[in-house]
């Protein structure tokens, strides 16, 4: 079993269309079982709120179902996951403020598993939800690829027990 936590900073746009991404191209390679997926905010500014219309919409577009709640990370959340996935520079930054510079060998941006490593930017702000879809759609399968390819045992595991 593999932990994944997707972080942005309101937990309503990036990191639940990330969880939401990620957990289709996992259920398409039927590897559901061998995997926990959830997402978190470093911030507590939209606690409680549904996903962003605009991402939502995005996401249906694709085809990518599910719905999620905002919440924001605790450092709990850090040491209980193996790997943390934030969307940016801030992201990164407020993780590791949170856990005082500790489990930085776990905590990744989404996109520098791709082949043109960056942040995914926050279409709170650009607006451009379709570009923030494509980027974060790269990084998910380029993470899974990594998985698949460096962490082969924990699946072979799981489909044996
Ligand atoms: P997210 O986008 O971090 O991708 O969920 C944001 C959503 C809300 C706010 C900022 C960013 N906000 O300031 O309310």
């Amino acid at each position: 079993m593999i932990s994944v936590t997707f972080v942005c900073l309101g937990n309503i746009c990036r990191s639940p269309m990330a969880q939401l991404i990620f957990e289709k191209l996992v259920a398409e390679r039927g590897l559901k079982n061998s995997f926990a997926i959830s997402s978190f905010g470093t911030s507590d500014c939209e606690e409680g709120n549904r996903i962003y219309p605009a991402a939502k919409k995005i996401l249906l577009e694709n085809g990518v179902e599910g719905e999620h709640i905002a919440r924001q990370i605790s450092l709990k959340d850090v040491i209980n996951n193996d790997y943390i996935l934030v969307m940016d520079s801030e992201n990164l930054m407020d993780i590791l403020r949170l856990t005082g510079g500790e489990f930085g060998e776990k905590i990744f941006k989404l996109c520098s598993f791709t082949a043109n490593p960056r942040d995914v930017a926050d279409p709170w702000y650009t607006r451009n939800f379709q570009k923030a879809y494509s980027d974060i759609l790269d990084g998910c399968k380029s993470f899974l690829d990594y998985l698949l390819l460096h962490k082969q045992q924990a699946f072979e595991y799981d489909s044996r027990h």
